[in-house]
Order: structure tokens, then sequence, then C-alpha cells
């Protein structure tokens, strides 16, 4: 079934408005571009309502949610560059903005984070003190939520989308476009 942008629950609400006051245009070499600071507020939503259907935990989404908000603050262009999940873990680590967090959360961030623009058959296990499953689907949920922004450049390929209920989202990602789009 086709989630309707209507249906968002008031946890996804409260976790995307409290992440979401961590994304500053500094961060960004094109703040108001394709990868700028609405594209990671809109991915950090999708983040959110999946997280939600996944039913992780609250360690894990925070993870998630630092992904999304700090995946592409390594770019340096709009084109493809796989080497921009790494810039923006080298970035995270310049900002200090880690230093609270424990060694094992660290880990699981710049795995998804440095992951998440290269080829999968690059991608390798998770070895970082923490369940390798639970790591390997936090990174593809922030892959599916990067994917399903998609949707703003008319190129999303439902069959790269990996979990079971990203496809549930297509509709509510672009209604979600649209709506930011608008100013609402
Ligand atoms: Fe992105």
């Amino acid at each position: 079934m086709w989630m309707k942008i209507n249906e968002i629950n008031e946890n996804v609400r409260k976790d995307y408005k409290k992440y979401s006051e961590k994304i500053r245009g500094e961060y960004y070499f094109e703040p108001v571009g394709i990868h700028g600071i609405e594209h990671t507020k809109r991915v950090l939503l999708l983040s959110a309502m999946l997280a939600d259907l996944n039913a992780l935990s609250f360690n894990e989404k925070d993870i998630l949610y630092y992904g999304a908000v700090y995946h592409d603050i390594g770019r340096t262009c709009n084109g493809i560059d796989h080497s921009h999940g790494l810039k923006s873990w080298r970035k995270v680590k310049e900002l200090r903005i880690l230093d609270e967090k424990d060694e094992t959360f660290k880990k699981a961030l710049e795995y998804v984070i440095t992951n998440h623009s290269i080829s999968d058959n690059q991608v390798k296990e998770f070895t970082g003190g923490c369940d390798h499953t639970r790591v390997k689907l936090i990174f593809e949920l922030l892959k599916d939520s990067d994917g399903l922004d998609r949707v703003r450049l008319g190129d999303l390929d439902l069959k790269y989308l990996r979990n079971e209920h990203s496809r549930n989202l297509v509709g509510v990602a672009k209604s979600i476009y649209k709506k930011r789009e608008r100013g609402e």
C-alpha cells in the first residue's frame, strides 16, 4: 500500500524536527543546490519514516539520522563522485560533532556515510563492534531514503530500492518534494 503524506505519524515528525536542527547551510558547497539543505531535509524525513516502519531502536535511529544529516556535506560538485561519502565522513570528524558519541556509534556512522556513495560490490562487511545485519539495514535505509529523493531529478529507478517498505514511499517522496518546493 502506498503511504500518503498525511499518514506521517507524530513520532516520525518529532524525530525529523529534532535532527533537522543539525542541518546547517555552511556545511554545503551549494546550500540551495540539488544536494543541499532541502535534499538533506527530505532524506531525513524519509529516513525517519523508514526507521519507524522497520522498528529501529533509539540508537539505530540515531545512527541513521546522523547519516541522513551529514551524508552529503563532503560533496564538492553535483556530478557523480564516488568519494563524496568518504569526504563527508572526514568533514564530520573535522567538525568534531561526534565528541560525545561512543566508538561503536562512530564506526557504524563511518560505515553508513562512507559506503553510501560507492558501488555495492565494494561495500565490505561491517566489523565495528555491533551487529553487522543491523548496521547493514541502517545503511540500506539511508541508501533508499537518498534514492527516493531522486524523484526531484525524475530518475528514481525502483529496482535500486532495497528495503521492503521503500517502494510504498514513492508517492510520499513525491509529495514531500512538491510540498517543500512550494515552501510549505
Ligand atoms: Fe544525498
